[in-house]
């Protein structure tokens, strides 16, 4: 019987295969790191070609372990968002790096464009702001400094995608689709537009001819390539990390909201049919296209929270293994007045200071490993403080925040984020939610479960719930202190 899910989750640091029973039991994994390229300060590349034979090694580790292809009813995928892959739709072959999400380099542009007036429009059409984050800028700096991706657009064979499309591409053996929720990170698609947009691509001087065919994140989207499997799988799931997490937390219904600790940190709240804005520098973004029904979502997109503890234990070797940063944390009382502010990358939501930096305060000689771990973990809450005031400004205050990614099986982080909010916590024992809501909107989409609803009732596991305590005398003098090192970053 074929009833196993088969999950392609791209990250930013690695990919992974997952394995998912149809009860959303976790079965197995494979995972591969993927090769971080630095050419210069605030560039940051992935060789595409890497991505996708190390996904495809994943995918052949982990099917036998479900009794092979024909036991795996559907594929989700989901990814990276907003990285951008340039290849040749008569090769396959990628023309160049694919430019990451987390690279700066287009800043330039966007305050050209800024400076001419256009970043409200953009922000009402697609919800989002003229940062070098998002995807239309990346490709147009890959136009304008790769000859072979120019000659590709001239000659009618260059394919952009971000990193679901490429999968598809290699997947199916040719097509060249984006579902609903990566292809609204790119700035070229209207949040109430089926396809991307014209006077969008003019604007940023991308080619549309380029750009991918809209679909939906359910349902009968593709098949692969039977010679990769020995059978062709049904693709019947596909999101963006940050959406396909949402729904995997069951944020279904308007007001629901969920924040991700991962390479970044991203917070989302169930928008509902209503095209979100925001005036508080929060992003609006698709979080689900069915069966060409949309639902929306609104986004604070923090850029470092693992990647500052990545950061503290091969950089400064203050830990070997990130979760060491758990015990630092508990064995002193506070941080003796450390504060990190995280701007390893620039700000981003709700400051967006691309030139920002990153700032540790408050040292003294007693500070330790002990403190700069703790203040790492406690930049987390002060991040999504942050986000949470934004948030609430633009009338969608929080009742519960339900957190997942790897950094939240941090306990302390957990119970440190529900004091600092001052609200209740949710965490799913299972913490890796972006696969999961990758495999319910494949189970729903491949018709294990009539609609995504029941795929998630059925699916989502049990929760841990942290409820606030902290006096409210600490709890402002620690968003005193950030206020204060967050002016200086
Ligand atoms: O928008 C970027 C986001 O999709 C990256 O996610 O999981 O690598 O932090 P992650």
């Amino acid at each position: 019987m074929s009833d196993y899910i088969l999950v392609l989750d791209e990250g930013t640091t690695s990919t992974r295969a997952m394995l998912f029973a149809s009860d959303g039991v976790f079965v197995a994994s494979a995972q591969r790191e993927l090769t971080q390229h630095y050419p210069q300060s605030g560039w940051v590349e992935h060789d595409a070609a890497e991505i996708w034979d190390k996904t495809l090694e994943c995918a052949l580790d982990v099917i036998p372990k479900a009794g092979g292809a024909a036991a795996i009813a559907a594929i989700g995928i989901t990814n990276q968002r907003e990285t951008v892959v340039a290849w040749d739709k008569s090769t396959g072959e990628p023309l160049t790096r694919a430019i990451v999400w987390q690279d700066r380099r287009t800043e330039p542009f966007c305050a050209e464009l800024r400076k001419a007036g256009h970043e409200e429009t953009v922000q009402q059409r697609t919800g989002l702001l003229l940062d070098p984050y998002f995807s239309g800028t990346k490709m147009r700096w890959i136009l304008d400094n790769v000859a072979e991706v120019r000659a590709a657009a001239d000659k009618g064979t260059l394919a952009f995608g971000t990193v679901e499309s490429w999968l598809t591409f290699k997947l199916t053996g040719g097509m060249h689709v984006t579902d609903a929720s990566n292809a609204s990170r790119t700035l070229l698609l209207e949040l109430a537009g089926a396809q991307f947009d014209e006077g969008l691509c003019d604007l940023f001087g991308v080619p549309r001819a380029a750009l991918p065919e809209v679909i939906d994140m359910s349902g009968a989207l593709a098949e692969t390539d039977r010679s990769l499997f020995g059978r062709s799988i049904p693709i019947a799931g596909m999101a963006g990390d940050q959406q396909s997490a949402t729904i995997g937390q069951a944020c279904l219904s308007p007001g629901e909201t969920k924040a991700t600790y991962g390479t970044g940190a991203f917070v989302l709240t169930n928008q509902g049919s209503a095209i979100p804005h925001s005036d508080n520098r929060l992003l609006g973004t698709v979080l689900s296209q069915i069966g060409g029904t949309r639902t929306y979502a609104i986004e604070g997109s923090v850029f470092v929270a693992g990647s500052l503890v990545q950061w503290l234990r091969d950089s400064l070797g203050i830990v070997e293994v990130a979760s060491q940063t758990e015990e630092l944390a508990r064995s002193i009382p506070d941080s003796g007045g450390v504060t990190i502010v995280p701007a390893l990358a620039g700000l981003g939501a709700p400051h967006w200071r691309a030139e920002a930096r990153g700032v540790i305060s408050g040292l003294s000689f007693a500070s330790g490993k002990p403190q700069l771990a703790r203040a790492a973990l406690e930049a987390m809450a002060h991040q999504t403080h942050d986000l949470a005031k934004a948030f609430s400004a633009d009338g969608t205050a929080w009742e519960t925040l339900r957190i997942d990614g790897g950094m939240a099986a941090n306990t302390w982080m957990a119970q440190d984020l529900a004091n600092v909010l001052n609200l209740p916590v949710e965490r799913p024992d299972f913490v890796e939610t972006t696969a999961l809501g990758a495999a319910m909107l494949a189970a729903a989409g491949a018709g294990l479960y009539p609609d995504l609803q029941k795929a998630a009732d059925a699916m989502r596991g049990k929760l841990t719930r942290f409820e606030p305590d902290m006096s409210e005398d600490i709890r402002s003098a620690r968003l005193e202190s950030w206020a204060k090192a967050l002016a200086a970053a």
